[in-house]
């Protein structure tokens, strides 16, 4: 029997991420008569010498968020240089990488105050939303990408043998399923725009067709009673299934998302260095910001 994903990193950060993001809100939400006012008139706000950038409360926001930045690019660490198992799978590290990705942006965003009167911050924080921007695309690529339950990208061969293997496991559960299809030669020839609406609508083709398994097992009693243990596998046997068919597409766009999602987050890291350097004048830690 194949073994099971272990989901625990997921559900923790996504705990952790949905407290985070309530938190956020709920100051946001506090602070709101504040945030709201034009310009001009926050200097008059008695919230003004917290809630500003370089405010108590502002400036804790831009502390938090660039630490969780920095700790986001351990993913890239992780997966480019640090090869070593104890440290925990690909996926666990591609769990921390989106909660960082998303809080650290969220508190850069309350830093900002919502206002971008600073050249420098505004193209930092431009940036930093393009990044996690790209980066939510991405993601949803990668869960396409056939990967090891550590996470790593699976070469043809092993993903034939996996898709063999879970073939068997079905039928001898008594699914009865077609034989998986090879790569699809049309997959590999599109473009970015339209690689993407082909998943799009293979997920959709994957879900009925899911749903119409799923049926079918409910309905033989043979098969309901061992119903948790078969869909999951049936679930993962459809997607490797799709993942066969656009194998080479799949590995292509993640590789040009990639480089793209890669060199945007080394400039925004570079133009969010400039900012704090600006802003405490240079190391001099005047915090000369409004
Ligand atoms: C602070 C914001 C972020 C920064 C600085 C950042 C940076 C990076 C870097 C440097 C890589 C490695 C690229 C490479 O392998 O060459 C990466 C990979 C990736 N990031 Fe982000 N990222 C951010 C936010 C996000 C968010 C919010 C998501 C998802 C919601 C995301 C999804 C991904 C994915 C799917 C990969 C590719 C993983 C792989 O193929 O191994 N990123 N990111």
């Amino acid at each position: 029997m194949s073994a099971p994903e272990n989901r625990t990193a997921s559900v923790v950060f996504t705990i952790l991420g949905s407290l985070c993001g309530a938190g956020l809100a709920a100051m946001a939400w506090m602070g709101r008569y504040y945030y709201l006012l034009p310009a001009a008139e926050r200097p008059l706000s008695e919230l003004h010498s917290r809630l500003r950038p370089s405010g108590s409360i502002g400036l804790v926001y831009g502390i938090i968020g660039l630490t969780l930045i920095i700790m986001n690019l351990g993913y890239l660490v992780r997966s480019s240089f640090v090869r070593l198992d104890w440290m925990g799978s690909l996926r666990s590290w591609m769990s921390m990488h989106v909660f960082t990705g998303i809080t650290g942006a969220l508190f850069v965003l309350l830093h900002s105050a919502f206002l971008l009167r600073n050249p420098m911050a505004a193209l930092a924080a431009v940036s930093l939303f393009i990044v996690v921007g790209s980066g939510i695309v991405g993601r949803y690529i990668y869960t396409h990408v056939p990967r090891s339950l550590q996470g790593r990208e699976l070469e043809l061969a092993e993903l034939e043998k996996a898709i063999k293997e879970l073939h068997q496991e079905l039928s001898k559960s008594g699914v009865e399923l077609a034989e998986g299809t090879g790569e699809s030669e049309a997959a590999s020839k599109r473009n970015v725009l339209s690689a993407l609406t082909g998943i799009i609508s293979s997920d959709r083709a994957e879900k009925i067709e899911f749903e119409n398994l799923r049926r079918a097992v409910m309905a033989s009693p043979q098969m309901a009673a061992s119903a948790a243990g078969i869909l999951p596998l049936a679930r993962r046997y459809l997607r490797e299934k799709s993942g066969l068919a656009r194998y080479q597409e799949l590995r292509e766009l993640m590789r040009s998302w990639r480089v793209f999602h890669r060199w945007f987050s080394i400039m925004m890291l570079i133009v969010a260095v400039l900012h704090v350097l600006v802003a405490t004048n240079l190391g001099g830690l005047g915090l000369s910001l409004p």
